[in-house]
């Protein structure tokens, strides 16, 4: 096992009913005037906006709200959320949603408290912000693990750029499942599929030829969601299998599964300028990718492929190479996909056809790599044959 440092400040209320029973208590000790965060709607049309509200009337909360956060969220849109908290003296910010309006409040309690442009102190000068508005976290939809983490993925409009900014943690994250059961069905499968990539771009990351609880422990994570995934497409309103996909997602993000990791996530930075270009769902755009990724790679860490193909698809290895084996994991993740019914191509998404993807692959970020550092032009033939 590699040296670790682990530290995670968020406390988790987790089930049904946890806002009603909690939300009172966890909001003492913080000043009186919280921001209300959420998106475009949802939380207003399945009743957790009324919920939500009256709990903050009941502890005598001034209200400030900051509504319209949308998927992807943009710099302007952190930037009009840093000026509101200003303006209004906001004490504490509580997001509302999934993980757009939780990053997006995460930058957005650096920015109100940092007197310079929090865009040109990570990205130019490589700096981190020290000093945040508190903040906490309901989550209405699962599968980015936002909760439980510092990271907030931002897209700067202007410069044709989404990519991960450090912000804020959550003092406390609410899960509580049954606020997820009004999410489209589309996007539960994209969510559960954006927790299986984010097990996945862990688990083959370094180092990948050993034994470590780490890896033990997101095989079992992959296993889970994939069951209960399974178990949705039978019964789709099925509380249980939502409550364990709501706690997989955090597990997958919580820096547990990255213990003693050198991570990868190229497949991430691959479709997050994707987003960036054509803002376009992150999990279907990790469907869409991750398969045509992995058959450029998996040779170079055969013996990895092998475990993942084994040990989460269940994968008889018995007389095959090495590398068949892994051929045949990466196929059974393909395979996954189309019965799950998330998108197997870009064009399966919507992608326009004329999507400049050299720019697209020329902007994306590439990483230290898994098991092999990927070209620009490797990127690009990635895209074009996701297309
Ligand atoms: O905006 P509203 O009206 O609320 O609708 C949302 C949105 O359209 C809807 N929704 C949320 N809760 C609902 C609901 N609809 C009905 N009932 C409910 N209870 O769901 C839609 C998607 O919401 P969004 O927050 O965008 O989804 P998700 O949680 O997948 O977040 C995606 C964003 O998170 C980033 C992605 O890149 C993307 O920008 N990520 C953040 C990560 C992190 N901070 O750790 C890691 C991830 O890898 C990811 O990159
Ligand atoms: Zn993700």
């Amino acid at each position: 096992m590699n040296n670790f440092i682990y530290e995670n400040k968020t406390k988790v209320i987790f089930g049904k009913g946890g806002a009603k029973e909690y939300l009172r208590y966890l909001l003492e000790g913080y000043g009186e005037t919280v921001m209300l965060a959420y998106g475009g709607g949802s939380i207003q049309k399945n009743g957790v906006y009324d919920e939500i509200t009256a709990i903050l009337t009941a502890a005598g909360k001034t209200v400030v709200e900051f509504p319209g956060i949308m998927p992807n969220p943009t710099y302007a849109k952190v930037q009009e959320g840093a000026k509101l908290a200003r303006d209004n003296g906001v004490d504490f910010i509580l997001a509302v949603g999934g993980g757009s309006v939780i990053d997006c409040c995460k930058i957005v309690a650096a920015q109100a408290v940092l007197d310079e442009d929090i865009w040109e102190l990570e990205m130019d000068k490589h700096g981190t912000p020290a000093r945040f508005l508190p903040m906490g976290s309901i989550v209405t939809v699962s599968g980015t693990g936002s909760e439980m983490n510092n990271g907030a993925v931002i897209t700067n409009e202007e410069k044709k750029i989404k990519c991960g900014m450090l912000g804020a943690a959550n003092d406390f994250a609410l899960l509580d499942p049954s606020y997820t059961m009004s999410v489209p069905f589309t996007q539960v499968l994209s969510g559960a599929f954006d927790t299986l990539s984010h097990a996945m771009e862990t688990y083959f990351g370094k180092p990948h030829d050993c034994n470590n609880l780490s890896d033990d422990l997101s095989e079992a994570v992959m296993r889970s969601v994939i069951a209960n995934t399974r178990r949705l497409l039978a019964e789709p309103d099925s509380y249980e299998a939502r409550s364990e996909l709501m706690w997989a997602s955090s597990m997958a993000e919580n820096g547990i599964l990255k213990i003693g990791k050198v991570t990868d996530f190229q497949c991430h930075q691959m479709e997050h300028q994707l987003g960036a270009y054509t803002d376009c769902n992150h999990g279907a755009g990790l469907a869409a990718l991750h398969p045509v990724l992995y058959r450029h790679i998996y040779k170079e860490a055969a013996p990895k492929f092998k475990r993942f193909a084994t040990r989460v698809w269940g994968i008889d290895p018995a007389g095959k190479s090495d590398e068949k084996v892994a051929a045949a994991g990466v196929e059974a993740l393909a395979d996954f996909i189309r019965e799950i019914g998330l998108p197997a191509s870009l064009r399966e998404m919507g992608i326009p056809e004329d999507t400049d993807l050299a720019a697209i692959a020329n902007s994306t970020n590439l990483t230290a790599g898994c098991c092999k550092k990927l070209s620009r032009e490797e990127v690009l033939q990635i895209f074009q044959e996701a297309f």
